[in-house]
């Protein structure tokens, strides 16, 4: 697993007294001064450093120095073995870019903290920032615990200098912000951060580290230590479902298909977001088989299932009210065995619609269909949120940054996108329509499970939509972002977590779907 042994708490100690290993201040650029009079030690250096001219407080700008080799017998100067200054830029951006700026910074101070190789950290927070003082507090956390983030699971001969050089303790001082709300943004930072490190390590995991049966054995811990109710179709309700779609791309496995239900409830009274994740364990594409080069990537295919389970863990971990959630995850492989399924074949999804199969590799939308149907019928809920790492077409669209979201529902539409800027991880809308439903036509089925080379992440999800009727419902193909996300100081290469954030944001501040208004 990851490292994710890191503490963080809150401190009130006097900063000068803090005798560890990095102690760490925001500068605003050009300021003179920082603007928490509890640092004066530092204060006092700050003039003659900016007179060196190696660092003003430009944005990521960062600057170590080591107090207790400056002999200064006047007055008190931090006893920390460093001081590392982190430059904020100036303020006159838009809000989202100050949460990210503060991001940034906390996964700056995880670069910055490796390569000095220190472990005990406290930091005091920017008291000027112009945002509430819960949210510098999330945001920083995000940063830090984001940052902090590495995979070492499958290293057998890991160097004690790489185990050193992460964070182990980190203390946030409030620099003059309330207590309270500092308190509450940390707690929230760590819940979530905590969650996305957790489906960064499912995507790591291998298909052979990471099966149909880990992720039911993970929705089980999770349900156990937050009081969620906990749910797994096992192969045999499945085909008493009449779940065609995920018992067909499991016909050439050898591990056995799940389908993984989650759920939140806070009251019956309450109306239920339905989410739903691709839970592919790997990919090969089946027998319309994918070529070798990059094959092995596709053990993150099940990105979307890791996002909607962790963003449950975050979601039963931080109490949020207003809304109940359940979550589902249709999970198996996609392998050629020998009873695999085959181009040309025709498959039932739940429900009834009968599918012609064109290509074994478009088995996605075929798992995702089944669970969208069986979740609607069964929980009712007023709005449906999709994720899958559906069509590499994606990719080809909107590269390794914006999400594609694709909705039939504008004020759905509109609260997710808010919700993913807000997060740091931007979603751009795609259409839908007639015309693009009209490619999946089949001459023998109802439809067919892919259209022709054009349009591949809208004719995915033309497919979904067949199957949710008029619910309200988004569908973000994550295939660009779950990996290789745009780096940043806070997000590694490899599996990004893309989604958690954005999906508890979204939960904690959902807003009733005006239904009449917004049909589309
Ligand atoms: N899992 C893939 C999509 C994918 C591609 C995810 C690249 C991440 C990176 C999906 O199952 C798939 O194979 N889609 C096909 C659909 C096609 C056969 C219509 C694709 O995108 O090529
Ligand atoms: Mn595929
Ligand atoms: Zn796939």
């Amino acid at each position: 697993m990851h490292m994710g042994q890191e503490t963080i708490n809150m401190t009130l100690e006097d900063p000068h007294g803090f005798a560890g290993d990095l102690l760490v201040c925001f500068v605003e650029e050009d300021a003179l001064t920082l603007d928490s009079e509890i640092l004066g030690g530092v204060n006092r250096a700050l003039p003659r450093i900016k007179e060196i001219g190696d660092f003003n407080g430009k944005k990521d700008q960062t600057f170590i120095y080591y107090p207790t080799l400056i002999s200064d017998d006047q007055e008190p100067i931090p006893r920390a073995k460093r001081v590392l200054l982190v430059g904020l830029g100036k303020q006159d951006d838009e809000i989202n870019d100050r949460r990210e700026r503060l991001r940034m910074a906390g996964g700056t101070i995880a670069r910055q903290a490796e390569g000095v190789k220190a472990r005990d950290l406290l930091v005091v927070l920017p008291r000027e920032y112009s945002l509430d003082a819960a949210e510098i507090a999330q945001c920083l956390v995000e940063g830090l615990l984001l940052g902090n983030y590495r995979f070492h699971m499958y290293k057998t001969t890991l160097k004690e200098e790489e185990k050193a050089a992460r964070m182990e303790n980190i203390a946030l001082h409030p620099g003059g912000l309330v207590e309270e709300a500092v308190h509450k943004g940390m707690i929230a930072g760590k819940i979530g951060s905590e969650a996305v490190c957790a489906a960064r390590d499912m995507a790591n995991r291998p298909g052979n580290g990471w099966t149909p049966h880990d992720f039911a054995e993970y929705a089980k811990k999770i349900s156990k230590k937050s009081g969620l109710k906990y749910k797994v179709l096992e192969k045999s309700a499945l085909q008493k479902l009449g779940m065609g779609g995920i018992l067909a791309v499991n016909q050439g496995s050898a591990q056995p298909p799940k389908l993984v239900i989650v759920e939140y409830r806070v009251s019956k009274k309450l109306p239920t977001v339905l989410l739903v994740g691709k839970g592919l364990t790997f990919d090969s594409g089946g027998i319309s088989a994918k070529p070798p080069a990059g094959m092995e990537s596709m053990k993150y295919d099940m990105s979307g299932g890791a996002a909607v389970l962790a963003a449950m863990q975050a979601i039963a971990g931080s109490r949020i009210s207003g809304i109940n959630v359940v979550a589902l995850i249709p999970a198996t492989e996609n392998m050629p065995g020998p009873e695999a399924l085959k181009p040309g074949d025709i498959i039932t999804q739940y429900g009834g619609k009968t599918v012609e199969i064109i290509n074994t590799d478009a088995e996605g939308r075929l798992i995702m269909a089944d669970a969208l149907g069986y979740g609607i019928a069964t929980y009712q809920p007023e709005a449906v949120i999709d994720l899958a790492t559906l069509t590499g077409a994606v990719i080809v669209a909107l590269g390794h940054h914006y999400t594609g979201l694709l909705a039939n529902n504008d004020q759905l539409a509109a609260q997710l996108t808010e919700a993913g800027v807000q997060a740091g991880e931007p979603l751009w809308r795609l259409p839908l329509g007639p015309e693009y439903r009209k490619l999946l036509d089949s001459r023998v089925a109802d439809l067919k499970n892919t259209g022709d080379k054009s349009a591949g992440t809208i004719t995915a999800a033309c497919y979904l939509q067949e199957f949710v009727g008029d619910t309200p419902w988004a569908h973000l193909d994550i295939a660009g972002t779950a990996w290789d996300f745009t780096e940043k100081s806070y997000i590694p290469k490899g599996p990004s977590g893309i989604g958690v954030r954005t999906l508890v944001g979204l939960l904690n501040n959902w807003q009733p779907l005006n239904l009449s208004a917004a049909q589309q």
